[in-house]
């Protein structure tokens, strides 16, 4: 397959992905994210946005040193100050992409600008030039493509191009566009922009209407050669374009799409994990990467699976990386051999202490439990890395349920250190856990979200709890096993208020930074 037909993904997981309510990462988590997306062939990792907190400077400064393979990339707006932050953030990295991007519809331009079409075609060509004399890479996006005038689009892309971008993006901002209109636009500015040869055009497309994937697919199609995605699909509002997707959508129907990506599709269901484990749970029907996404129920269906795979299976689970449920370990296992399953699991780089701690909760769940599966240990080592770094953390757990009597719950947490209990009643035992910690830790957030979910069949299965909280507008997820619902609830809400305490340490940005809301992205 000719170099025309290589399609680059370049990734904003951590970048309008962490814009998703609920979905922002910490330091360590997006440095885990780099790590597996690095490997996953993904040609530039937008890591952040750095003028917009310490946070994202921090973490794109960060993950622009331990990048092998992928370019490191930070978005700026059309402004000196913005594009100095990413290049201070990013210039540690031995090649990186400066991402520009200005308003262009006259609905964005007048309300949100509040600058005429002359003032920005000035912008632009004083923040492309500006970023270019600070590294040859440097991508520049027309915020709300799809409802910019078609003429001026032309033009300001040829300004762009002439003033040094080497990439081009049309981003469907608000996902309004639909794959026949945005075939149009791209066509269009490949046949009319007279410089449009010196730029690899891009399209990056939101899911308000659940088309963001067709739509960058209608983009591929039409002449782009870069898509902007997110794992999991995750995003501003409805999310972003599902780099999963993409990638299995062309390499499933490359009769149709004869194009290729460098991505190693068999790690996309781990990547997947690491991204949900930080955010937020995939739902179960999602393509690719959902729970439900190779599983047959009806007969019928696994009557033809039976006879022919390929009767009902697009596409193998192997090629993604989904193994097999498989039965594996008992309470005999030892040490080692629990060593080496994580690794058949992907779980390369862990610490001591986290393969320590995994393998006493296995061996705990072993003697609850009849079968142990893969995803069992999963959930157990996902847990034990997210324990290492608490400071709040679940010592014991009392809970009186039922009929009848109010539902109490006595906690002994280790505050910082301090053991401290008390008991409390509530409006069922949730309530009651997380009036206790609340007790223990006194504090003041709102709880967002509360899910269960069972990580394999059978009564007897562990249950994941993800919780999402909010204080001052600033939200945290957090995510716990236990064979016992209530321990893992108990668990779970202390993940994410352990991040949030995280979050709030951070303060005082190292150069001026402005806070993400005021980016109006
Ligand atoms: O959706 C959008 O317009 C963006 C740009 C900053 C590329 O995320
Ligand atoms: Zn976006």
């Amino acid at each position: 397959m000719s170099d025309k037909n290589k399609i680059f993904i370049f990734d904003t997981t951590m970048r309008d992905g962490e814009q998703s309510p609920g979905a922002s990462m910490s330091l360590e988590e997006k440095i885990q994210i780099s790590r597996i997306f690095d490997e996953l062939g993904i040609d530039i990792i937008e890591a952040g946005f750095p003028i917009a907190s310490p946070g994202d400077f921090e973490a794109v400064t960060a993950i622009s040193k331990i990048l092998k393979n992928s370019i490191p990339c930070g978005l700026s707006r059309a402004s000196k100050k913005d594009i100095d932050a990413c290049h201070e953030a990013l210039k540690a990295a031995p090649r990186f992409r400066i991402h520009t991007f200005i308003s262009t519809s006259p609905l964005h331009m007048k309300h949100k600008l509040n600058k005429s079409p002359e003032q920005v075609l000035d912008a632009i060509k004083e923040s492309v030039s500006y970023a270019r004399n600070l590294t040859d890479d440097v991508e520049w996006s027309c915020e709300d493509g799809t409802r910019t005038d078609m003429d001026f689009m032309c033009k300001i892309v040829e300004l762009a191009i002439s003033s040094g971008a080497k990439t081009i993006n049309i981003p469907d901002t608000v996902g309004y566009t639909i794959p026949s209109e945005f075939t149009k636009i791209i066509s269009t500015l490949k046949n009319k922009v007279p410089n449009i040869d010196k730029a690899i055009l891009s399209v990056h497309c939101h899911n308000d209407l659940g088309l963001a994937v067709a739509n960058s697919l209608a983009g591929v199609s039409a002449g782009a050669r870069q898509v902007e995605c997110t794992i999991n699909g995750i995003g501003e509002r409805a999310g972003n374009a599902a780099l999963e997707e993409i990638v299995m959508a062309i390499r499933t129907r490359n009769d149709l799409m004869p194009y290729s990506t460098g991505i190693k599709t068999e790690l996309l269901s781990k990547a997947s994990k690491i991204v949900s484990n930080a955010t937020f749970p995939v739902q179960f029907n999602k393509a690719i990467v959902g729970k439900n996404a190779f599983a047959h129920e009806a007969g019928i269906h696994q009557d033809g699976m039976l006879k022919n795979r390929e009767t009902y299976e697009i596409m193998t689970p192997e090629s993604v990386g989904v193994k097999k449920t498989s039965l594996v370990m008992g309470k005999h296992s030892g040490r080692h051999a629990f060593k080496e399953k994580l690794n058949d699991l992907g779980y390369v780089d862990i610490t001591d202490d986290v393969i320590q701690s995994a393998f006493g909760k296995f061996k705990i769940l072993a003697d609850k439990k009849k079968h142990v599966y893969d995803d069992d240990i999963a959930a157990l080592v996902d847990d034990s890395m997210v324990l290492d770094k608490n400071v709040i953390n679940l010592k014991s757990l009392k809970v009186f349920a039922g009929t009848g009597e109010p539902q109490r719950a006595d906690m002994t947490l280790d505050v910082y250190g301090e053991v401290k209990k008390t008991s409390e009643t509530g409006d069922g035992p949730v309530d009651a856990i997380f009036k206790c910690i609340k007790v223990l830790y006194p504090h003041d957030v709102k709880l967002q979200l509360y899910q269960v979910h069972a990580v394999t069949e059978g009564t007897d299965a562990q249950a994941t709890v993800s919780v999402r909280i909010e204080e001052k507008g600033k939200t945290t997820v957090g995510q716990a096993s236990d064979t016992d619902t209530l321990v893992a609830s108990a668990n779970a809400y202390l993940s994410a208020l352990n991040k949030m305490i995280i979050k709030r340490n951070k303060t005082n940005a190292p150069i001026e930074h402005e806070t993400k809301k005021m980016k109006g992205i």
